[in-house]
């Protein structure tokens, strides 16, 4: 029996579908090269902006061509478009077996015999689960063998009114910080040097739990031998307090970089956003970054068009842009999302015009990164290589996450190394292994 994954949307998803696949191995189950020769399809959905609402029903058209060969297969859906829309999802795909809600992915064994039997099943609460921690118990299935994801926190807590996130994860819960080790040690054991932790709004982990801090995860986690390097998203601006920048600067292995949402430069816009901060306040805390820890490596989102936004308002996000020199920006255009505060606002900026907006504003980007990454030109970096490509190339990533490339010994997969860059490209960079 084989299975097979297809994954939209963050990285929570992603560490979601590694757990499923993890479900899967442990009932016996081998991954299909390609979704034609599956017996299950799982397709975990992001609701976050209406394209990829549209690409998971189109991917799902696709996918019902397996039941011909084999019309025993189970079709699935799941994650945040199945928990927000699970039933409409279903009216417009009937031939899909499984649909479940974001806090129920641990029943997967069971809704499986359900719908194995050829029953529909359907799981979507509206409360969280409450025995959604049991999903920690199965180990994850992951296509890097030296870098995991570790999830720490589920939903938010944050009302930002473009967002659909509340809804389809819910509040803001931490997970124990014991259980979260017994993860870390597990995959330490199998082979990871890096350590992801992830979350909707990670700076907000422990706030419900009371008695425990953010910075003293990343204590906590620093301690468990065998972690070489720590990395987290993402966090909210307004939760990241000192204490957690003076960790990140105090603890080895927590890396140079940081992805901070800014959204947008505009304060009337980040008002209208109820994103809770001001321009002037991000640039506080990111002068206390860079004062902090000097050689950070920043990135963000922006979001162009927001209902009401003016040329003068997209203009400050451009001259915070200039001004921090983020490595690297998503930027995506404002997309109503049903039952969110700003989806009731009419005065949208013309398409046409965030259009330009934003790939102006992309294009300028991207001859900042690539100003940045010629900083490295003849420098030395300490690199994680995690990959061997076809022609013997080694691929890896700095501590401020720029890829890497190098010709080494396979042995070196999994080492950090010291690298001396030779080339600098606009997406990667070239170096020599300097041998110890
Ligand atoms: N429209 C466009 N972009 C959005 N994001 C979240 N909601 C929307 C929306 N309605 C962006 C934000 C967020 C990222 C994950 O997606 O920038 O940080
Ligand atoms: Fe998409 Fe947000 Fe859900 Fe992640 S949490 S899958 S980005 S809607």
């Amino acid at each position: 029996m084989k299975y097979y994954i297809r994954t939209f949307g963050c990285q929570m998803n992603v560490n979601d579908s590694e757990k499923m696949a993890g479900i899967l191995q442990s009932l016996g189950y081998k991954p299909a090269e390609d979704w034609s020769e599956a017996d299950v399809i799982l397709v975990n959905t992001c609701s976050v902006r209406e394209k990829p609402d549209q690409k998971v029903l189109s991917a799902l058209g696709e996918f019902k061509k397996v039941k011909k060969n084999n019309p025993s297969a189970v079709i699935g859906v799941c994650g945040c478009l199945a928990q927000r829309a699970g039933y409409e999802i279903l009216q417009k795909a009937p031939f899909i077996d499984m649909v479940f809600g974001t806090t129920n992915i641990h029943n997967l064994p069971k809704l499986l015999q359900q719908a194995k039997l050829g029953n529909k099943a359907i799981e979507i609460l509206e409360e969280i689960d409450e025995n959604e921690n049991l999903l920690n118990q199965y180990p994850t299935v992951r296509e890097n063998k030296y870098t995991a994801y570790v999830t720490v926190i589920r939903g938010c807590d944050k009302k930002c009114t473009y967002c659909i996130v509340p809804y389809t994860r819910g509040k803001e819960r931490s997970r124990r910080i014991g259980d979260i080790l017994r993860e870390v040690q597990f995959l330490v054991e199998d082979g990871v040097k890096e350590v992801h932790l992830i979350g909707q709004n990670v700076t907000a982990y422990g706030k419900d739990l009371g008695d425990v801090k953010f910075w003293e995860l990343l204590v906590a986690v620093a301690n468990v031998k065998g972690v070489e390097r720590i990395r987290f998203t993402t966090g909210h601006p307004k939760d990241l307090d000192e204490d957690t920048i003076k960790a990140m600067a105090d603890i080895p292995q927590v890396c140079e970089a940081l992805h901070l949402p800014i959204q947008a430069g505009s304060d009337r816009i980040l008002k209208a956003m109820d994103r809770g901060y001001t321009q002037r306040d991000y640039l506080q805390k990111i002068e206390l970054l860079k004062k902090y820890i000097p050689d950070i490596a920043l990135s963000t989102d922006i979001i162009v068009g927001f209902p009401g936004e003016t040329y003068d308002d997209y203009l400050e996000t451009v001259r915070v842009l200039k001004e921090v020199r983020y490595d690297q920006v998503f930027a995506f255009k404002y997309s109503p999302r049903p039952g969110t505060p700003a989806a009731l606002l009419t005065s949208i900026a013309p398409e046409e015009k965030a259009s330009r907006w934003l790939s102006d504003l992309i294009n300028m980007q991207k001859e900042i990164t690539f100003e940045n990454n010629l900083k490295y030109q003849d420098r030395v970096v300490e690199v994680l290589f995690e990959e061997k490509k076809e022609d013997g190339q080694l691929v890896g990533r700095t501590r401020t996450n720029k890829l890497v490339y190098s010709y080494g010994r396979d042995n070196l997969l999994g080492e950090l190394v010291e690298v001396k860059i030779n080339t600098v490209n606009r997406f990667s960079m070239e170096g020599i292994i300097l041998e110890a």
